[in-house]
């Protein structure tokens, strides 16, 4: 049976969520320890099976409700290629946890896309650009207004530079001059990316200037840190992790529970910590050495951590 197989990591956004919205520069990175992997097999029956062991879900694309993104991402695929696709069976797993601000939807999104491309011999649709671009019209239906940076950095499986702009996002993928030591926790609350990005759109229409100025702030924020990246300096990026999370809580879009993890971080000698992703919930991330990592992550996890996993930025 033919079979053609593609993965995506799951992403951290390392500074400028929320702010990356309203076009201010952000930089995302790739988990690589955690993964979407799409495979596609050939079959006998008509139509396309779409099948997510992980979620015990198995279905025919015909049947797929309105805003499923697995049937999303496979209806792109047919109109890119102008095909109608059967006797087909695709299949996802995946060991990034959902709704915590990893990108789950975003990388199975772009591991669908471009193993379903491939499959079908079409590599020029299995770029990391065309990925990147059907990923995030499928990225809509989890977001509303997604920026666009989370399948980038999936897509392109590479730290980025992003801004949100038109008629194109700036993309630059950029090399880190030292690996980056993270620990990432889990505060275990579910939080929807959507609603907190419909909560600060609604708190920046009430208060434009206040808001603009805290997103031009975290855009400057996001600046310094690329050069600290491709500088390697990283108690200066400690530093602009602390400046970033001060005005994500400015934004109201921290929690109690990120925040017990934030200081705990701290004070078990984290070189910086904060949010990452949409916030409410979600992860946290702390910046720490190879010989601060086990003292923070025991710390994080007596303080209720739910769990937290080591992510080496390179
Ligand atoms: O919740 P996540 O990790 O998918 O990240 C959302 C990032 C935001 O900046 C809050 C929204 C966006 O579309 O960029």
């Amino acid at each position: 049976m033919e079979q053609t197989q593609a993965s995506a990591p799951g992403k951290i956004i390392l500074f400028g969520e929320h702010a990356v919205v309203y076009g201010q520069p952000a930089i995302a990175a790739p988990v690589t320890q955690v993964r979407a992997t799409v495979t596609i097999a050939n079959s006998e029956p008509a139509g396309v099976r779409l099948i997510a062991p992980d979620l015990g879900k198995a279905y025919w694309l015909t049947e797929a409700q309105e805003h499923d993104p697995l049937a999303r991402a496979v209806r792109l695929v047919e109109e890119a290629t102008g095909s109608t696709l059967s006797q087909m069976t695709v299949t996802v797993r995946s060991t990034i946890p959902i709704a915590s601000g990893l990108g789950s939807g975003a990388a199975t999104a772009a591991a669908l896309i471009r193993a379903l491309t491939r499959h079908l011999s079409r590599q020029d649709l299995a770029s990391d650009e065309q990925v990147c671009a059907l990923a995030y019209e499928v990225e809509k239906i989890h977001h509303g207004t997604p920026s666009g940076i989370d399948n980038t950095v999936v897509a392109y499986e590479q730290p980025v530079y992003f801004v949100r702009q038109e008629p194109k996002n700036l993309i630059e993928p950029f090399a880190i001059a030292a690996p980056l030591h993270l620990l990432i926790a889990d505060t275990g609350v579910r939080s929807a990316t959507r609603h907190v990005v419909g909560d600060v759109r609604r708190q920046w229409q009430a208060e434009r200037a206040r808001f603009e100025e805290m997103f031009a702030a975290c855009g400057r924020i996001a600046q310094a840190a690329r050069t600290a990246l491709e500088a390697g300096d990283v108690m200066e990026l400690g530093a602009l992790m602390d400046e970033n999370q001060q005005w994500l809580e400015a934004m109201t879009v921290s929690s109690a529970e990120l925040e017990k993890l934030i200081a705990t971080a701290r004070t078990a000698g984290a070189l910086g910590a904060k949010l990452s992703g949409a916030g409410r919930g979600g992860n946290m991330i702390a910046l720490v050495t190879p010989e601060t990592q086990t003292s923070v992550r025991q710390a994080l996890i007596k303080a209720g951590a739910f769990d937290v996993f080591a992510s080496t930025v390179e």
